[in-house]
Formats: C-alpha cells, sequence, structure tokens
C-alpha cells in the first residue's frame, strides 16, 4: 500500500529556461523585482516554518528566507542577481546552513549575488537607467516603501539625470501566464504530489473507526505525505465529521467521529513545492445511510459531469453553470429545494448548498495563479497544459429546519486533480477511490492494530 519514497528535484536548466522567458518578456528597458514574504514569528525566540514566496521557488527552486530576486536584461554588472542571507557560522549552527552570496552565484545561477545586508547599497544601482519596474505592490508593504525610497533617491539625485524606473507594473501579469500552463517537468512533479495524496486518502479511509477523533485522522494523512518526501500539506488539512463536515474551510479538527456521520477529508500533499488537493467523503462506519448516499451521488453525478465537460475551449463560466443546474436539479430531487429548475437557478438558490465555485488551477500554489471566482467578472477559457481542481459538494448545516432531517449534518465534497490535455482531460487522482460501493469496501478495512506502535 505504501509505495517506494522517491525523491525528484527539478534540474538548474529548468529555472534558468524560466528565467530566460521572463526576461525575454521584461526586455531591455525594464527590470524587475520578486521579494519573498518575512520570516512570521511564532512566540518569543521561535519562529514558523518558512515557505518560500511560489515566485522565488517557480524562478530559482531557492528555499532559505527572505530571498530578493532582480532581473535587469542586458545588465553590464549582471542580468539576474540575488539578494540572500548571509553566511554566519554561528547562526547556521543555530538555524542551518546557507548558500551565501557564493552559493546563490555556484549554485543557483546568479550573474551576481550580494548578501540581504548590502539590499540598500546595491540594489538601486541596477534600477538606473531602467524605465519600467516589475513589481507587485502590496504584498509587503514594508518592501514596498524600501522600493519607493530606492526609486525617489535616484529621480533626486544631482549627479547627472539618470533615468529611473516612471512605470511600475504588477509583476504577476508577466510571470503568472507563465505559471498558469504547465511544462512536462512540473505535471511530473504535480502527478506525484497527486499520487502521495491520493494514497494518503485511502489510508485515512482505511482505518477509520467511529470513536476515532478527527485530529487522528489529520496524523494518518500527514504522516504518509511526510514519510514521502511531501515538504508541508500544502494547505491546512481539513478534517471534519457529521456537521464540522458543512462548514467548508474547517481545521480544528479537534472533534469526535460518530457512528452515523459522514467524514470529509480536504487534504493535499506538497511535494517539491508543487500541491496536491484531494477531498472524499465517507460514511464513517463503512456504510452510508439512504439519505447520505443520496446526497453523495448527487455530488459524485455534478463531480463527474463537470470533468467530462472538460477541454480546451470550454470557458470556465461555462464550466461553472453547467454544475449549478446539474445541482440545483439533484437539489429539487433531494427535497432541499422547491421550485422550477430555471427560476432557482435565476435566483442562485444552489448557494444555501452550494456556496463555492466548482474549482481553480493548481500548481505551485494550492490555488494557484488565475484563481477562478464566481463574482468576478473576468471569464477564462482553459487551456491545454492547465491543471484544475473539480470539487463541487453539498453541506446541509444541523440547524437548517428546512431541510429533511435525515439529511441535516451531513456535508459531502469531491475533489479531483484535473489537467486539461489537447481533446479533454487527464484525471491525476484517478486512484483515489470515490465510487458507493468502492468507499465503502475501503472504509474500516484496516486492521487497526496496526496502527499500534
Ligand atoms: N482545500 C481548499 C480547496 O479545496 O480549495
Ligand atoms: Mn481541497
Ligand atoms: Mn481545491
Amino acid at each position: 500500500m505504501l509505495t517506494e519514497t522517491k525523491m525528484e528535484e527539478l534540474s538548474g536548466e529548468v529555472f534558468e529556461r524560466r528565467r530566460r522567458r521572463l526576461m525575454d518578456e521584461i526586455g531591455d528597458g525594464g527590470v524587475a523585482i520578486v521579494v519573498g514574504p518575512p520570516m512570521q514569528n511564532r512566540s518569543n525566540d521561535t519562529d514558523f516554518p518558512y515557505r518560500p514566496s511560489s515566485d522565488v521557488l517557480y524562478l530559482t527552486g531557492f528555499r532559505e528566507p527572505e530571498a530578493v530576486l532582480l532581473f535587469a536584461p542586458g545588465h553590464d554588472e549582471g542580468e539576474f542577481v540575488m539578494f540572500v542571507p548571509e553566511r554566519d557560522e554561528k547562526k547556521e549552527q543555530w538555524e542551518g546552513r546557507r548558500a551565501g552570496p557564493e552559493g546563490a552565484v555556484d549554485r543557483f545561477g546568479a550573474d551576481a549575488a550580494f548578501g540581504l545586508e548590502e539590499l540598500d547599497e546595491e540594489l538601486p544601482k541596477w534600477l538606473e537607467g531602467r524605465e519600467k519596474l516589475y513589481y507587485t505592490l502590496g504584498s509587503d508593504k514594508k518592501f514596498d516603501r524600501k522600493v519607493i525610497n530606492w526609486t525617489q533617491t535616484l529621480r533626486h539625485r544631482r549627479d547627472g539625470i539618470p533615468r529611473v524606473p516612471g512605470t511600475v507594473v504588477d509583476l504577476r501579469d508577466l510571470l503568472h501566464l507563465a505559471r498558469l500552463r504547465k511544462s512536462e517537468e512540473e505535471l511530473e512533479l504535480l502527478r506525484r504530489a497527486c499520487e502521495i495524496s491520493s494514497e494518503a486518502h485511502i489510508l485515512a479511509m482505511k482505518y477509520c473507526r467511529p470513536g476515532m477523533y478527527e485530529y487522528e485522522l489529520q496524523a494518518l494523512v500527514e504522516y504518509h505525505f511526510r514519510r514521502s518526501g511531501g515538504e508541508f500539506p500544502a494547505y491546512s488539512s481539513i478534517v471534519g465529521s457529521g456537521d464540522n463536515a458543512t462548514i467548508l474551510h474547517y481545521t480544528d479538527n479537534r472533534g469526535p467521529i460518530g457512528d452515523g456521520e459522514v467524514v470529509l477529508i480536504d487534504a493535499g500533499c506538497e511535494y517539491q513545492f508543487y500541491a496536491g488537493d484531494i477531498t472524499r467523503s465517507f460514511p464513517a462506519n463503512g456504510k452510508f445511510t439512504p439519505a447520505q448516499r443520496d446526497i453523495y451521488q448527487a455530488v459524485l453525478e455534478a463531480q463527474k459531469a463537470a470533468i467530462d465537460d472538460l477541454e480546451p475551449g470550454l470557458t470556465y463560466e461555462q464550466l461553472q453553470s453547467n454544475t449549478h443546474r446539474r445541482l440545483t436539479e439533484s437539489l429539487v430531487d433531494l427535497g432541499l429545494l422547491e421550485g422550477s429548475v430555471d427560476e432557482l437557478l435565476e435566483e442562485k438558490e444552489y448557494r444555501a448548498y452550494y456556496p463555492h465555485s466548482i474549482g481553480h488551477p493548481l500548481g505551485v500554489d494550492v490555488h494557484d495563479v488565475g484563481v477562478m471566482r464566481e463574482d468576478e467578472d473576468d471569464d477564462f477559457e482553459l487551456l491545454q497544459g492547465m491543471v484544475l481542481t473539480i470539487e463541487p459538494g453539498i453541506y446541509v448545516p444541523a440547524d437548517d429546519e428546512s431541510a429533511p432531517e435525515e439529511m441535516r449534518g451531513v456535508g459531502v465534497r469531491i475533489e479531483d486533480d484535473v489537467l486539461i490535455t489537447s481533446d479533454a482531460s487527464e484525471n491525476f487522482t484517478i486512484s483515489c477511490p470515490k465510487e458507493v460501493d468502492e468507499i465503502e469496501e475501503l472504509v474500516g478495512s484496516g486492521d487497526p492494530s496496526a496502527l499500534k506502535i
């Protein structure tokens, strides 16, 4: 059941190719700054684990905290510059090894590199003479202030009149278009993240028993992520039983798992910084009640139909509205909504039981670039090479007095990760069972003594 642990890493050439593409788009008149998030203190002298910025990872694979990347195509003193934590023997004894500027050049392909302490002194030199600055304002206000100060200082210099960037453009416009469509190497890592995530869900279903606590299943899932070489969970794992499954992003995971409840697990592994994102919903005792099964089937049919809809050129809006229609019809059949389907759709009544969207792009971030929201006007066409989640759900809160009693306190979501191919799609999480009979057979089939240490 547990597969062999293997570890793929992207080669330096892949990062080099990504940077070349970005620099070609920036052009000689431009300069780009990419900055990672600052460390976050947890308490006293303890910090939260550091997760580098997805853009820094995408362009370099560099994992150390607070790195700053600069791109100035054609610059005499180097077109790709890195600012990284300095080497410091004492600090490294406590906090881990650092590449330092030398390692940034030798191992990460920088043309020039400096310690973070040299940022104010060195970085402005690369802004001189450039017309356009590609930088994402608003993610780190302290860094925004630095950028403004550097450009202001250059502007007010009296020795000669250097051109300083007069235009600031959001870097995401360039970079995120490239991140949206996945290359072969990225697809390999995404496939592996999805495979590990599938195995973890199977493990949780196999060992689930009424009377356990939600966190015990979380522990099993996350144990499998880590033992398989996963860096972190790709987002906070959601393990909700009964009414807790109706809270969309429930992460307390502290409740008991009652006999007769449906358990919803939404968890994904981040492998080599690529995210899996799977949801499965299953009966804690291995047998759905008729009402639970009806809800489950409605979600499953909508999910499979949405996957069948996928092909390049389909618009996101169409994908959404197909699902709205299917789920509205089912909600009427289930007795959760009443009235004509067209009128219910017009009034978006499905939102009472299905308040989120059909899915989102997946990549280095779980909600990857090009995140699609129902209330945004922009529509998108699906493109070959995009990876999307497909995740409809029906959630009936326990206190919903208008719902049939036997349906109250039931939450079902089913989520797979799917690549848009040249003419349809490929489901990366197909190995995680979702048919009713497969799930009923799997749940509780593991020998509990196997979990005793
Ligand atoms: N786990 C968050 C999501 O499915 O989008
Ligand atoms: Mn999810
Ligand atoms: Mn998702």
